[in-house]
């Protein structure tokens, strides 16, 4: 069996498109499980730069099947948008596949997260504003509508119409104009035509290729600590990135998972508000920030940028079953004189090696830190651990022995031919 899931251990954005399309040349099957286009998975392939967003990171290969999972919320007009984007840039040959339990992001639900943010106001998430978060509200309180539904014309007006009840009562009551149902149902019914054929029971797929020992891989959105259950909630988006959630996601067994690989930056981004315990405001904040070009994929925000955790990284380890870690963007930690490596976090005066669950906890923890000596050289041309500087060796030496996690591989720029494969994997 050959399944690997490649999972952010962070707050997102840690390279997981990078390295989904490095191990997708060799692989039969791409499936994202979770979130929608709230992700923003870039690529680089000969200096050509991708921005994925529902779309798995296997599309660039004919050969690979790509995924969309029930898991995911999906937003057909955006979906279609993405894929409409990537056939006019040469990408014509894929395979698609969407699961029929998937849901679909509507209107209302964008306006609904936008109009949350606004009342939370100063306690605002800094959602992507995607509707993620009031689709997966609306999956749960069974008023979604699902891919299945959405591709038989009568099926999803009836459905519309039952959500639209409910929906507008709540559009109303935050003062925000209501929707038609007339409206949505005649501009989606198009979109649903043209998803329609790429519509299956996904579950049977992925189980169909992993009994036949294909190369399957489960790329992940976001980090586990955006989960909704292990984050920093409220802070967190809607769903679980964990790879103990994939086989919920995807409709498979647990023990189908095989390896769980996390991808970590070699230092530490977070997009969005909430607790960041290694958070940096200065220099050297603006010079990763502008070496690693940390601005949203999806919003052009700025990223908040802070040094390694390791506790954090420790604690996505248990919570997400993470055995492999691959070390992303060493090479913008070049030129620094020192770098520094959170190993616990002080808590009322107590030293302490875990991720605690409150806020009001969490925005009291100051980082404990070592102190490592940086390196001056450009290393974005390095082929191998050997060829690296001795002190960018011994920094990620350090990294697996805080957190007891072998370095499989390491990146050091955008491109696919720069990654060093230390151990394969896959
Ligand atoms: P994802 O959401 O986890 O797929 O990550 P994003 O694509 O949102 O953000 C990662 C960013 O870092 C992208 O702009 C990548 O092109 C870039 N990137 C990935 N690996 C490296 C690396 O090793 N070095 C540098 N300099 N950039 C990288
Ligand atoms: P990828 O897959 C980084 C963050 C948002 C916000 C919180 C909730 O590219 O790593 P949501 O729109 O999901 O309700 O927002 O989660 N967030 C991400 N941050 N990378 C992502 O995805 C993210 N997806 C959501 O900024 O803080
Ligand atoms: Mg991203």
């Amino acid at each position: 069996m050959s399944t690997l899931v490649i999972e952010g251990s962070q707050w997102g954005d840690e390279g997981k498109g990078k390295i989904t399309d490095y191990f997708a040349q060799q692989a039969d099957v791409v499936v994202r499980s979770q979130g929608g286009n709230n992700a923003g998975h870039t690529i680089t392939i000969n200096n050509e730069k991708y921005a994925l967003r529902s779309i798995p990171s296997g599309i660039f290969n004919p050969h690979t099947k790509n995924i969309l999972a029930n898991g995911m919320v999906i937003n057909p007009k955006q979906l279609l948008e993405e894929l409409h984007g990537l056939e006019a840039r040469g990408i014509k040959d894929y395979q698609l596949y969407i699961s029929n339990r998937a849901h679909i992001v509507l209107p209302y639900h964008e306006i609904l997260d936008g109009a949350y943010e606004e009342y939370k106001g100063s306690s605002k998430v800094g959602t992507t504003k995607r509707g993620i978060g009031p689709c997966y509200s609306d999956k749960a309180n069974r008023i979604g509508i699902r891919i299945g539904n959405f591709i038989d014309e009568e099926d999803f007006k009836a459905s519309l119409e039952d959500a639209l009840k409910i929906k507008n009562l709540e559009l109303k009551m935050l003062g925000l104009a209501t929707f038609d149902v007339d409206t949505i149902f005649n501009e989606y019914k198009e979109y649903a035509k043209e998803i329609k054929k790429y519509v299956c029971d996904t579950s049977l797929l992925i189980e169909e290729e992993i009994e036949k020992c294909s190369k399957v891989l489960f790329e992940g959105a976001q980090g586990a600590m955006l989960c909704l259950d292990h984050g920093t909630y409220p802070y967190v988006t809607s769903s679980s990135p964990a790879a103990a959630a994939v086989p919920v996601n995807c409709g498979i067994a647990p023990s189908y998972i095989k390896d769980v690989l996390g991808i970590c930056k070699a230092y530490t981004t977070r997009v969005g508000e909430g607790p960041f315990p290694t958070e940096i405001d200065s220099d050297v904040a603006s010079y990763i920030r502008e070496r690693g070009h940390e601005y949203g994929t999806v919003t052009k925000r700025p990223r908040r940028i802070g040094w390694l955790d390791a506790v954090g990284l420790k604690y996505a380890r248990r919570v997400s079953g993470i055995n492999y870690l691959a070390l992303m963007l060493l090479d913008v930690l070049s030129g620094l004189d020192e770098i520094k490596i959170c190993c616990g976090y002080s808590l009322d005066g107590k030293l302490i090696d875990y991720v605690p669950a409150t806020i009001k906890e969490l925005n009291k923890v100051k980082p404990v830190y070592i102190s490592m000596k940086g390196w001056m050289e450009d290393i974005s041309n390095v082929k191998s651990f050997e060829e690296l500087p001795e002190n960018a060796k011994i920094y990620v030496r350090k990294i697996e022995e805080l957190t007891n996690t072998k370095v499989v591989l390491i990146s050091v720029g955008p491109n696919r031919t720069q990654t060093i494969e230390l151990e394969k994997i896959f």
